[in-house]
Formats: C-alpha cells, sequence, structure tokens
C-alpha cells in the first residue's frame, strides 16, 4: 500500500507528464500554430488535478499536519512558505496561459517552476514526514488523502493527457 509520500510523488509524476505535453505545445506556437483545444484541455488539466487534487492533498492535509506538529515549519520565509508562495505562482501563470496572450513564453515559465518545484516536494516531504510522523499518523494522512480523492475525476483529468497526447 503507498504511503502519503508515495501518493504525492505519483501525483509528480502525472503533473510533470501534464508539463511535457506543455512544452511541446510551446514548441508548436513558436512555429506559428497556436493549438487553442489542447491548451485549453492542459489548463484543465492543470487547474482541477494539480490546484484542486494535488494541491488540496498538500495545502490541507499534508502541510496543516505538519503545522500542527512543529510550527516552526510556518511562516512565509520556511521552505513550506516557499512551496505555498510556488503553489500561488503556478496558478498565476495557468491564468496567463488559459489567456493566450504570452502562451510559449507562460509555458516555459509553468514548466521550469512544477519542474523545480516538484524537485524540491520530492526532496523535503520524505524527510519531513518521516522526522516527525509515526506510523499510524502516516496511516492517518494516507486515509485523509484517500477521502478527499474522487477516483472518477481523477481517471478522467489523466484520460485527458492521453487525449492530448493522441491530437499531436
Ligand atoms: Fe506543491
Ligand atoms: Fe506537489
Amino acid at each position: 500500500m503507498m504511503d502519503p509520500v508515495e501518493i504525492l510523488k505519483e501525483e509528480h509524476r502525472n503533473i510533470l507528464r501534464g508539463v511535457d505535453l506543455l512544452d511541446r505545445l510551446a514548441r508548436i506556437a513558436q512555429k506559428g500554430e497556436l493549438l487553442v483545444d489542447p491548451i485549453d484541455n492542459m489548463v484543465h488539466f492543470f487547474r482541477q488535478y494539480a490546484d484542486v487534487g494535488h494541491h488540496q492533498k498538500e495545502e490541507d492535509l499534508l502541510f496543516t499536519a505538519l503545522f500542527e506538529k512543529d510550527e516552526t515549519l510556518q511562516g512565509e520565509f520556511s521552505p513550506i512558505g516557499e512551496l505555498q508562495a510556488q503553489h500561488v505562482e503556478g496558478r498565476r501563470l495557468v491564468g496567463r496561459i488559459s489567456a493566450k496572450t504570452s502562451f510559449s513564453d507562460d509555458a516555459q515559465d509553468y514548466g521550469s517552476l512544477i519542474r523545480r518545484h516538484i524537485e524540491i516536494e520530492d526532496t523535503l516531504f520524505p524527510e519531513l514526514v518521516v522526522s516527525r510522523f509515526d506510523t499510524s499518523e502516516m496511516e492517518q494522512l494516507r486515509v485523509k488523502f484517500l477521502e478527499v480523492e474522487d477516483l472518477n475525476t481523477t481517471a478522467k483529468l489523466l484520460a485527458l493527457l492521453d487525449t492530448v497526447t493522441y491530437s499531436l
């Protein structure tokens, strides 16, 4: 059974798949073709899968549980404060991507932000969780992750990545 950190890592891999697709759309746009439907599909994927599904687990469940354990983790200049700020910046960039006024630049900015962000989280989360949670607390977190998960919606969002892949 996957522990909560593994669940987040698995979601990171799916988000990175989305970012790779966005890169391809950016390269196509640089050659002069703005593929509106695939771009809109990717915006939907990032808003729903990354922001609603994944960031909800991090911000509402993992970060909250970590702050309860250790309040020194809180604050603008803490590592988690930085991650929260990157989530906000990511949402801003997805807004710009959806406007399609400077699509390839915004797509590249979003890609580098998300790749950096995920690299930090994949290193930091295992350390934080293992050092602060015992087995039963890890299990509680895993159960909470499952409670907020809507498997149907998740499956549809992942299928959207295939739809975009096949359309390129
Ligand atoms: Fe994050
Ligand atoms: Fe994440």
